[in-house]
């Protein structure tokens, strides 16, 4: 049935690209939020360019206006109308189409806002109505009225959306959609819907045929990946070890895994794949075995770092990155020592840190004992603070050592280098021609410089 959904779709994308066919039309999209927005913003640039629109960097100049919105913490919110405010001046001047979709678009507060004091955008759309986008823009191209496009439902799969892609070496793969997950700080699981899996064979193909094209990085995408499960018996171990037989892809990685799902077969799998990624991203959220409790993360500091090292024992080499937030309703100052803790103990390579963000609909917005926002700040520095002072640790163990690099383009502060990025995702800059990008090479690293390292090439 969704075939066959994808299918109309198709004709209107027909009938979009008749109505515009003596004109030459501009888009741009404004991403906010994860890679799995991302992923759906190239899916929205795939229908735009085959509706004949082209893509823009010149927001002057755009034909249409799209953002795809987050509202995982509050300055997503922010963020988005402070951009409607600049959208309004540039379509007095050309009458652009503004159109949003995304996360923030499922919540009601956020409906009701722009139906009452945003009368000027055009097209708002869910997470569930993105594949509609060609009969939105096919609706206002013929009657400028209003279209609100959005859906309350557990969720569906749709395949065959086009795609246009941001990079031509590294490439997103969404292998599961939703969450069920319901941590108490989060709004994913609200606005996402529930977990559904994508067939084992239709990401597979997608995987070949990124290979044919000459990608050689992917990573595989989903909120909770570990909890895949493309049918009876199986689940995410199985599809790594599929993925790592496609020939072409070199390096695997994948975000985010759920510690809880986090299985003796998976482990086996990563250890088993030499393509999968040593830099595993493994969430922390908080070290208190309290606050996780209250967070409804099913795991305790302990377990946490049993798990931490069980995979350190299995995989030599394994690294780790980490989301933590600190400020949850509740949290004490031993609490947030548990924290300090286990970042001392683990030896995160990455940690994006958060300050707890109220959101409206979730049982940590209802909790009492709010953290003041002073003490949340406070805490998010010292957590800070210790991270800085174990990457220039940590670096000092990359010298002499020799990397292997997808050389992703030249270095943005110095066009006569080249970057790419170590297993462990730290950026790496050294000299060499041009011809090697996109390719995977060996790099020996000669110095560090906190966020970077420098490195010469191993021929
Ligand atoms: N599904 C993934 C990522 C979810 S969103 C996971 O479970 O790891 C990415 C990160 O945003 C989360 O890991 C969490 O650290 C942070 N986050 C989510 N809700 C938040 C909130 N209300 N306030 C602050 N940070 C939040
Ligand atoms: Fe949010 Fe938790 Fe689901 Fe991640 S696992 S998306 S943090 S509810
Ligand atoms: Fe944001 Fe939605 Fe991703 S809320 S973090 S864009 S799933």
């Amino acid at each position: 049935m969704n075939e066959q959904i994808i299918e109309e779709q198709k004709e209107y994308i027909e009938k979009v690209k008749e109505l515009n066919k003596d004109k030459t039309l501009y888009y741009n999209i404004l991403t906010m939020g994860c890679q799995l927005n991302e992923n759906d913003s190239e899916k929205l640039a795939g229908m735009l360019e085959e509706m004949g629109y082209i893509e823009t960097s010149d927001v002057e100049n755009a034909n249409l206006y799209l953002i795809n919105t987050c509202c995982v913490r509050e300055n997503a919110e922010e963020k988005l109308f402070g951009k409607l405010g600049e959208l309004k001046n540039l379509k007095k001047k050309n009458n652009a189409i503004i159109a949003i979709g995304g996360c923030m678009m499922q919540e009601k507060h956020i409906q009701e806002k722009l139906r009452n004091s945003y009368p000027y955008v055009d097209i708002i759309f869910g997470t569930h109505t993105l594949h509609k986008l060609p009969e939105d823009m096919y609706k206002i191209l013929n009657f400028p009225k209003k279209i609100e496009d959005i859906l309350d439902i557990d969720g569906e799969i749709y395949e065959g959306i086009p795609i246009k892609r941001n990079s031509n070496k590294t490439a997103s793969v969404t292998i599961m959609y939703g969450c069920n997950n319901f941590c108490s700080y989060c709004i994913v699981p609200y606005v996402r819907g529930r977990e559904r899996s994508r067939t084992p064979e239709n990401i597979l193909k997608e995987i070949q045929e990124l290979a044919d094209e000459g990608y050689k990085e992917i990573t595989l995408l989903g909120q909770n990946v570990n909890s895949y499960k493309g049918r009876e018996n199986y689940g995410f171990a199985e599809l790594l070890r599929d993925v790592q037989k496609i020939d072409g892809i070199e390096i695997i990685k994948f975000i985010s895994p759920h510690p809880k799902d986090f299985t003796d077969d998976v482990i086996r799998a990563i250890k088993d794949c030499n393509k999968i990624s040593r830099l595993i991203h493994l969430p922390l959220q908080s070290g208190s075995t309290e606050v996780l409790k209250k967070m409804n993360r099913k795991y305790s500091k302990e377990q946490f770092l049993e798990l931490v090292g069980k995979i350190k024992k299995e995989i030599p080499n394994v690294l780790f990155s980490t989301d933590i937030i600190v400020g949850f309703p509740g949290e004490t100052e031993e609490d947030f020592q548990d924290t300090l803790d286990v970042v001392t103990k683990v030896n995160f390579e990455q940690i994006f840190m958060f300050i707890y963000s109220r959101r409206v609909g979730t049982p940590g917005d209802k909790m009492e004992n709010q953290i003041p926002e002073e003490i949340k700040h406070e805490r998010f520095d010292r957590l800070k603070e210790l991270f800085e002072k174990q990457v220039e640790e940590n670096n000092k163990k990359y010298i002499g050592k020799t990397e292997k690099i997808l050389v992703e383009g030249l270095s943005k502060t110095n066009e006569d280098m080249l970057t790419g990025r170590t297993n462990s995702n730290k950026v790496v800059v050294f000299e060499g021609s041009k011809d090697l990008i996109g390719k995977v090479i060996d790099v020996q690293i000669t110095s560090e410089h906190k966020w970077y390292l420098k490195g010469k090439i191993i021929e």
